[in-house]
């Protein structure tokens, strides 16, 4: 711990899936932590210890609470921080990386910035931010150089959510700075907050860092879907094959078909290396425009699947009813974001089918302009569907169950294997 005798100030600005358990943690290590939020009802529910992040318990929340943690969309309450990190989404507008939440970030954090304090960028972006965007606005905002009245770093989040194995806690951070003392005060910062920390050279390689993991995820996952495609075509079973091939100990590395590519990193981030790259080269990036294009075509190839399985029983996508187990992207998480089912819904919904979904994780959806309606996770509800369609392995979709009471399954995860069942898998 490098905690001082007085305690040190942490402003996390954006409380979603990667700020607000970084304000958590760093609220356990004893730092004073405040929790900038835009979203009023984010911080209302904040400050009422409800969380709205799987990965933090209300328990956690109030003993953040109870240790001084403040949430507040007041940007006055970010006086006086050692340190700020920035935990802002980055999303594509019309394919386009949008930076604007980092810039209104920066010229939120400006202001406040002293001599020796630091600033940290964790938003996944492409490579060059730091220093190209986010160091002027700094700047301009505060009157003071990075790099010589202030550091300035950029630190990749690898939060996984839903998995239990590996937290920020213990799953290694990749720290940078602008200069080898901006290096130092970061890596200072995250030797608080996680077991290890690994310095790089400077931020835009801690940018690409985290690209070239999202990229090679998304790729390889584009490789598995198409040959889980061409395989059936050959009449052999792809499931098969990639248990077989992850015997190899080395050299192999096991990826999963699936119904498509969801969340909030790899439909987006990807992109945000292509636009880099193409932007400074006039070239394309083609492994990234290929996964794109295989990935996202996954949800037109389930749906051909199911119509072509419900034609075997003498019936029309129209008028069927289609229970979608899932509608977050991955199994035991409430993240919905970017999720196949939806584009897979929007196809059934089109044809006219009767969607139904059932997601025990995704309570309170919102189902306004949404294709579809929400059912409960019940054996009635397997029968009374013409088909079920497994888009997520939740720990709650009990196979057996699925297998004994759905008339008809199409199995996009092999969530059904070593179950007797009619229907098929990808
Ligand atoms: N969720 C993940 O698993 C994950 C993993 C690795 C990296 N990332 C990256 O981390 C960044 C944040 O992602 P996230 O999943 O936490 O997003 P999120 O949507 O869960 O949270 C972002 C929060 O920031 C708030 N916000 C938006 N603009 C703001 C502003 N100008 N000032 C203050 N708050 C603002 C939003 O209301 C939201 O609560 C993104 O760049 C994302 O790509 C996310």
């Amino acid at each position: 711990m490098h905690m001082s005798a007085t305690q040190r100030t942490l402003a996390v600005i954006g409380q979603g899936y990667v700020g607000l358990p970084l304000a958590m943690r760093a609220a356990e290590q004893g730092y004073r932590v405040v929790g900038f939020e835009v979203s009023e009802t984010r911080v209302e529910s904040l400050a009422a210890g409800e969380s709205y992040v799987g990965d933090i318990s209300n328990d956690q929340l109030r003993a953040a609470l109870a240790k001084g943690y403040l949430p507040t969309h007041d940007p006055a309450q970010l006086a006086g921080f050692d340190v700020a990190v920035i935990c802002v989404p980055t999303p594509l507008h019309e394919g386009l990386p949008d930076l604007s939440a980092i810039e209104s970030a920066g010229a939120l954090v400006a202001p406040h910035l002293r001599p020796g304090c630091t600033v940290v960028l964790e938003s996944t972006t492409y490579p060059g931010t730091t220093e190209e965007l986010l160091a002027p606005i700094l700047e301009d905002g505060s009157g003071l150089k990075a790099g010589v009245d202030f550091h300035l770093g950029y630190s990749p989040e690898r939060i996984d959510p839903g998995n239990q194995r590996f937290t920020l806690l213990n799953t290694p951070k990749v720290v940078s700075g602008t200069t080898p003392e901006g290096l130092a005060a970061v890596d200072a910062f995250y030797s608080d907050i996680v077991e290890r920390t690994v310095p790089v050279g400077n931020t835009a390689e801690a940018e690409m860092t985290k690209l070239l993991e999202n990229t090679f995820r998304h790729v390889n996952i584009a490789l598995i879907n198409e040959l889980a495609v061409f395989a059936r075509q050959l009449g052999i079973d792809v499931w098969r094959v990639i248990d077989a091939a992850a015997s190899k100990p080395f050299g192999f590395m096991r990826f999963t078909p699936g119904p498509g590519v969801g969340g909030h990193c790899l439909p987006v981030d990807p992109s945000y290396l292509s636009w880099r790259v193409e932007q400074h080269t006039g070239r394309p990036f083609r492994f990234v425009e290929l996964a794109n294009d295989l990935n996202a075509s996954m949800p037109n190839h389930v749906f051909e699947r199911i119509t072509s399985l419900l034609n075997d029983d003498r019936k029309a996508v129209n008028g069927s009813r289609v229970l979608l187990l899932g509608l977050a992207y991955k199994a035991g998480t409430s993240d919905w974001r970017e999720s196949p089912s939806l584009p897979l819904a929007e196809l059934l919904s089109a044809a006219r089918a009767n969607v139904v979904v059932c997601d025990p994780y995704v309570p309170d959806v919102n189902l306004h302009d949404l294709p579809f309606s929400t059912v409960p996770w019940s054996p009635e509800e397997l029968a009374a569907a013409d088909i079920v369609v497994v888009m997520v392995e939740h720990p709650v979709f009990d196979a057996a169950t699925i297998a004994r009471h759905a008339p008809l399954v199409f199995d996009a995860r092999n969530h059904l294997r070593g179950q007797q069942f009619r229907g098929a898998t990808l």
